[in-house]
């Protein structure tokens, strides 16, 4: 057997017994979003840790668990805390969960994340309806013999974010008040950040948020079939559109400041996806 698919088995077979349900919804929190979980009525928790085989993060602030839990009446595992491929994880090992958790049954994925703004419209704190990525930055996570039981050897990425699920996250921001800017997010590897200089490349290449996570786990979902939708929360000014230097605390503490707002956003749109 393919060995990213025998270790895939291997992390189900460890935890299949304990997956109270069917979920329906797969919800990764991104960093300074993990209290999306901690404010819901959790059904089960599984830590990373006590899946056997599965990458462990180490990033300070991230924790590591699936929550179980519904949103209004639908299912869902939420994944508190992600795999960066930074941490020097193989590609195959960031997305992982992502598999892991269609194989649980969830065959919608909702990727939330914090990011840098590109677009000269943003400001820190919007939030931005991923319409389109760039992956070409980071290792495609496809890459290696093709796990013919996922999906396809070269899967259509024409439209990776459902327009469906789209309208439901367009309307409940309308419908709650609260904006919403649509645009490409494009991945690097980080863990620096960006240069001014990489900064305007990706500019010119038609980014509008740029981050460390998301596309090589939208790529692993569309694979599978997944509907896949994101939501990036600029949390500062990309380098040299800020003049400031980035941090790691200005992330978090934007991510802190809307995270009420995130949250409702993302609730809504979770219980209009299951309706
Ligand atoms: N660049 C890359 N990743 C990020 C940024 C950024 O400016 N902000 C939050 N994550």
């Amino acid at each position: 057997m393919n060995p990213v698919y025998q270790k895939l088995e291997m992390c189900y077979q460890s935890i299949r017994e304990r997956i109270p349900y069917k979920p329906e919804v797969a919800l990764v929190l991104g960093s300074g979003l993990g209290a999306f979980a901690d404010g819901l009525v959790q059904d089960a928790v599984i830590e990373y840790n006590e899946i056997k085989g599965f990458p462990v993060s180490t990033v300070y602030g991230h924790k590591g668990r699936f929550v179980f839990a519904h949103v209004g009446d639908v299912p869902v595992v939420i994944m508190q805390g992600r795999v960066h491929y930074y941490e020097g994880y193989s590609i195959t090992d960031v997305v992982l969960p992502i598999r892991l958790m269609w194989q649980m049954g969830a065959k919608k994925l909702f990727l939330t994340n914090a990011s840098g703004g590109i677009n000269g419209r943003f400001q820190a704190g919007d939030f931005m309806l991923i319409t389109d990525h760039i992956s070409c930055f980071a290792p495609n996570p496809l890459i290696g013999q093709n796990i013919d039981e996922l999906g396809p050897r070269f899967p259509d990425m024409s439209k990776v974010y459902a327009p469906s699920l789209n309208r439901c996250i367009r309307a409940e921001a309308g419908r709650l008040g609260i904006s919403l800017e649509e645009g490409i997010y494009v991945q690097l590897t980080g863990p620096s950040y960006e240069t001014p200089a990489e900064i305007r490349m990706l500019k010119a290449l038609g980014a509008d948020a740029v981050g460390m996570s998301t596309v090589c786990e939208a790529i692993a979902g569309n694979h599978m079939g997944m509907q896949v939708c994101g939501i990036s929360c600029i949390t500062n000014l990309a380098a040299g559109i800020s003049q400031n230097p980035l941090s790691h605390s200005e992330v978090k503490e934007t991510a802190d400041r809307v995270a009420p707002m995130f949250q409702r956003l993302v609730y809504a749109s979770i219980q209009a996806m299951g309706r």
